[in-house]
């Protein structure tokens, strides 16, 4: 084996260990807002969609959600498209100030990793799927997750907490950092406190929520102002208003969260996951609408 590539692992390992909450939602987030995803899909963006899917994905897309996690130690350039930080206490986004990596570089930010392979794909549709100069396999699982993190409220967070990362706290008697508490630890803690440890069950509460409480807001969702194709700023102004409101609020530095924080903020959390999948699948069936179609209708 390799010397330089074993060497390059550990690196990579260390930092999954030192840094668990720079990952985005967690693995379970992301399947979940795919999941929900894949029950608004029309049938011709659900055709497109499998037809982009890797073999390995065996045509569900949920299952690839949470690639452009695995691969970001591997593809060293998107690791800043996972977020976008915001001015300390300001709590709104501006995508002209904020959308920029750690090195001033203007454009490397979620949402701009949005509308990038929102336009790939839209174009690699139009056009030919097999004559793209991008790999729209890859557009695509980039795509699905970016929409996600982007509904993660701290992944709009401060710059000068890196999102909630440099907030170390106890996530009841465990040390974590606030990042990695609404990265995973709310959503696995309502996993073993109100859903069996089951997903699928967490999901299907969603499903219902999505059908019966929410079901007059979802056209608002799905909504994109001006018939855009994609609209990821509003969704990052929403999350950094609910990190101040929510995230942020009775989590100082050293504080230990427990019930009070886990039972107020675990709705917020269900309500963005629901949103992010309503939107994918918005974006996707616009992505995947050929205009001849629509003429001819
Ligand atoms: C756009 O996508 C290409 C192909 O993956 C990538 O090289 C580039 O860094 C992306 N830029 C942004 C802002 O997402
Ligand atoms: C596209 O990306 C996927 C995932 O990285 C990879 O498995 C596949 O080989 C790529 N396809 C091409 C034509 O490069
Ligand atoms: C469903 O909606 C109700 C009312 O908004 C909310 O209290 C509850 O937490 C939601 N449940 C889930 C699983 O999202
Ligand atoms: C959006 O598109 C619909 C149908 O193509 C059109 O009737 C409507 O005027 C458009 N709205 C805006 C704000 O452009
Ligand atoms: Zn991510």
């Amino acid at each position: 084996m390799n010397r330089s590539r074993l060497w390059l692992t550990w690196v990579e390992l260390v930092f999954l260990v030192l840094i668990p909450g720079i990952l985005g939602w967690g693995k379970e987030g992301h399947y979940a807002t795919c999941k929900i995803a894949e029950g608004y899909l029309t049938e011709e963006a659900l055709a497109a969609v499998k037809r982009l899917l890797p073999d390995s994905a065996e045509g569900d897309l949920a299952s690839v959600c949470s690639w452009p996690d695995e691969i970001r130690f591997h593809y060293r350039w998107s690791s800043a498209l996972h977020y976008v930080d915001t001015p300390d206490f300001r709590c709104n986004y501006e995508f002209h100030r904020d959308c920029h990596d750690s090195y001033g570089h203007k454009g490397r930010c979620v949402t701009a990793a949005i509308y990038n392979y929102t336009s790939q794909l839209s174009k690699g549709y139009q056009d030919s799927i097999l004559e793209s100069k991008y790999n729209l396999t890859e557009a695509l699982m980039f795509l699905s997750h970016f929409i996600g993190d982007v509904h993660q409220p701290l992944h709009v967070g401060f710059v000068g907490d890196l999102g909630g990362n440099s907030i170390i706290v106890r996530w009841y008697r465990r040390k974590t950092n606030l990042h990695h508490v609404w990265d995973t630890m709310i959503i696995e803690s309502a996993l073993k406190t109100f859903y069996n440890k089951d997903l699928t069950n967490m999901i299907q509460a969603l499903q219902q929520n999505l059908s019966n409480a929410w079901i007059n807001d979802v056209p608002s969702w799905e909504n994109c102002a001006n018939n855009h194709t994609v609209c990821p700023n509003p969704y990052a102004s929403e999350s950094i208003s609910l990190a101040c409101k929510f995230a942020y609020r009775n989590a100082t530095p050293g504080s230990t969260l427990g019930d009070e924080y886990f039972l107020s903020r675990l709705p917020v959390v269900e309500k963005r996951l629901a949103q992010a999948g309503v939107r994918l699948a918005a974006t996707l069936n616009r992505i995947f609408t050929s205009q001849a179609k629509i003429a001819q209708a």
